[in-house]
């Protein structure tokens, strides 16, 4: 069978993490661009995307793409996709659209004209048409438009990769999962001396710290969790389920027993302490990770070796600034005086708050969170 083509959607700024992923599912053709990355293979290659790729937002399989200047050149181009290969009439569906740099510049409209070309092409052939189900559809189609073409895409991701299901709820100023797992991607942890996040949160950089170094596949946790619907792909027609299961097992097999390496957590604040320990407890890991609770200024790591890695707060209110200055100045003197032997790595999105650490950073990567411009900063402590 000849390649698909696929396409993972990443953060700006993670596109080179999420093609090193692919290249080692051994995906083909793989070529990043800004908000993503294409590549080929078959099913086996769409399936394991969609199972070991720990910081691409979600995989889409492009099904047609033309030019589209205007909505009727859009609907007459989305009427013509072979719809019935993927779908049922039974099964519901529902269309996002995202627009750029085009003369059709409104997403909604667009959605609903893509829309309407489904329906009306199940229509005209059997009287009868889908329904749209905007809050579970079986079937999620993405319409990219940009300089005038129109990709349409089935979404085999379904649910966002980010939404493993470990974290039920949210405390303040979460990291997504994908973006915490781009910063465990970058973070150079030999998996064996201490990972040590002093301002956890919820939990959500160890606990990606600790899937990846128990060679864990975050898909498994969706599919563990018999309240969440599994991916996009396994509601498509041609789902191969018996191919599925043998990439689930093989998952399910390769996962590292123990841990070698020692995560941490500490928070100051006791209700975050106690979701990340539930959060680490859904996540089937709390054997391996231990969250205390404990100030940053405080910490002084038994451990000779190995890396601190957080995400500072970085509040936007001005009465803010003043106390987060001083919690950075503090935390740099800390990082200097009782962390020698360690690698620091610390995740903010302002620049000006960052400079108070008063440390030489060895590197910086830019990554997105959301439209915030941040940064991750590496310092080595002597
Ligand atoms: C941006 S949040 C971290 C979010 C986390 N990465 C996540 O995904 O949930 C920053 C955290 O730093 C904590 N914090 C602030 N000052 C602290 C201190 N002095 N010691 C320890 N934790 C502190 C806050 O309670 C907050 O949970």
């Amino acid at each position: 069978m000849a390649n698909m083509r696929f396409f993972a959607t990443a953060a700006k700024g993670t596109e080179p993490l999420v093609a090193n992923e692919l290249a080692a599912i051994s995906a083909q053709n793989i070529r990043p661009i800004v908000g993503g990355v294409h590549f080929e293979g078959g099913w086996e290659t769409l399936y394991r995307a969609n199972l070991w790729l720990r910081t691409a937002n979600r995989v889409l399989m492009p099904v047609a793409a033309f030019p589209c200047p205007t909505p009727a050149a859009l609907y007459e181009n989305a009427r013509n996709v072979r719809w019935r290969e993927w779908m049922t009439l039974d099964d519901t569906f529902a269309v996002d659209c995202n627009c750029r740099d085009s003369q059709i510049s409104h997403s909604h409209y667009a959605a609903l004209k893509v829309k309407d070309a489904l329906v009306d092409e199940f229509r005209d052939r059997t009287g009868r048409r889908p329904n749209v189900d905007r809050q579970r559809p079986a079937v999620q189609i993405n319409a990219h438009i940009a300089k005038d073409r129109c990709t349409l895409s089935l979404d085999a991701s379904g649910d966002r990769l980010h939404r493993r299901g470990y974290r039920r709820q949210a405390l303040d100023a979460p990291l997504r999962e994908t973006l915490a797992a781009a910063i465990v991607e970058l973070v150079a942890w030999d998996n064996e001396g201490m990972f040590i996040d002093p301002m956890c949160g919820s939990g959500t950089i160890v606990i990606e710290a600790a899937l990846k170094a128990m060679n864990y596949a975050p898909g498994l946790l969706r599919c563990a969790d018999s309240g969440r619907r599994g991916f996009g792909f396994q509601r498509w027609r041609p789902f191969d389920r018996k191919l599925w299961g043998q990439l689930v097992d093989e998952a399910r097999g390769a996962i590292r027993e123990k841990l070698p390496g020692r995560l941490l957590g500490y928070d100051i604040s006791r209700p975050a302490v106690r979701l990340a320990s539930e959060n680490a407890k859904l996540a089937g890991l709390e054997r391996g990770i231990r969250f205390m609770r404990g100030d940053a200024l405080k910490l002084s790591p038994r451990g000779h070796r190995g890396v601190i890695v957080s995400n500072l707060p970085y509040g936007e209110r001005t009465g803010e600034m003043e106390a987060l200055a001083s919690l950075y100045r503090g935390f740099g003197n800390v990082l200097k005086q009782r962390c020698a032997g360690y690698t620091a790595y610390l995740f903010t999105g302002n620049l000006g708050l960052a400079k108070r650490i008063g440390l030489r950073t060895e590197k910086r990567f830019t990554l997105y969170n959301g439209p915030i411009e941040c940064r991750l900063l590496k310092y080595a402590l002597f």
